[in-house]
């Protein structure tokens, strides 16, 4: 059983917890996933690790209540256990060598992993800039967090109700033309976000890492539930990423898969609940 230790509600629909998972905690990085499960007959759902403190030997996630499981997930409270957590899953983000100076792209919920990035890159000395992307001012999450481990901070929201007005990619192309010269680019967040991540650096040579969230079921390999094309190869995102060369991964491909069961989890009578998925 896994104990949480902390929980922090970011905004209405997104939630911190922090659990109790020593083993996964001596061992996790930047880049990394758990899946869990409610209980034993609870869906296996990924999510990527947000923060860990190998000390205590707890981990942070951070997600947002769409299905039957996050839902039921947010829900819990501090001193409530979870039954399953399994990993680190999936490879370690890896770095270029000598990686100076890196632009870190988060948009909405994907900030929550966006901020190890920048965490684990500012602690290597890298002058780390990142730009955070939000529909409007009131889902703004972590931005004490990710003021602490940036060089600078870049608040965007769509409406322009906080930071600058506009999308991270304007925000991006701004710095870029300013004439910072970025070693390399992280996005993490809505696979269009990071499409035209990747599109704008492309357009500039810029070494762009972006990490994938396909539907995972095992998250060992085994089921091919994963399956994304990177360079017209086909690769498992649980094994073989999540982390990929954005300027090669096929977006338009990935978007259909993630939305092929769109219209039968909507009718799916979840088996917890008794009620319909509504995400
Ligand atoms: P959102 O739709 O509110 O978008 C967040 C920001 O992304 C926007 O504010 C904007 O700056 C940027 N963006 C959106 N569409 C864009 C476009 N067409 N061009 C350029 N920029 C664009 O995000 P949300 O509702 O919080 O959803 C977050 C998404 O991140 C979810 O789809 C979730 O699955 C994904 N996610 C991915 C990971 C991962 O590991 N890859 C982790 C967590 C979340
Ligand atoms: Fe099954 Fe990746 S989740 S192969």
């Amino acid at each position: 059983m896994f104990k949480i230790v902390r929980k922090k509600q970011l905004n209405e629909q997104v939630v911190l917890l922090e659990l109790e998972a020593p083993f996964i905690a001596a061992k996790a990085e930047a880049g990394q996933f758990i899946i869990f499960r409610l209980d034993e007959n609870g869906e296996r759902v990924p999510l990527t690790i947000s923060d860990y403190d190998r000390e205590k030997g707890t981990i942070t996630i951070v997600f947002q209540t769409v299905g039957s499981s996050t839902t039921a997930l947010g829900k819990m409270n501090e001193g409530d256990s979870i039954s399953d957590v399994v990993g680190p899953l999936g490879t370690a983000t890896e770095y270029g060598d000598n990686i100076k100076r890196v632009a870190v792209v988060g948009g909405g919920v994907g900030c929550a992993i966006a901020y190890p990035q920048a965490k684990k890159l500012f602690g290597m000395g890298a002058q780390v800039d990142l730009i955070a992307g939000f529909r409007n001012k009131d889902i703004v999450i972590l931005e004490d967090e990710m003021k602490k481990v940036t060089s600078n901070l870049y608040i965007c929201t769509d409406d322009g109700s906080y930071g600058t007005k506009g999308f991270v990619t304007d925000k991006l192309k701004e710095l870029i033309e300013a004439g910072n010269n970025y070693d390399e680019v992280i996005a993490i967040g809505p696979v269009i976000m990071m499409k035209f991540i990747s599109k704008l650096t492309e357009a500039y040579g810029i070494k762009t890492i972006v990490s994938l969230n396909p539907i995972m079921i095992d998250g060992t390999g085994m089921c091919g539930g994963c399956r994304v094309t990177v360079d017209g190869k086909i690769k498992y995102a649980c094994v073989d990423g999540p982390d990929f060369d954005g300027h090669k991964v096929d977006f338009d491909e990935l978007m259909k898969r993630n939305s092929a069961y769109r219209e039968i989890e909507s009718e799916h009578i979840c088996r917890l609940t008794g009620g319909k998925r509504n995400g």
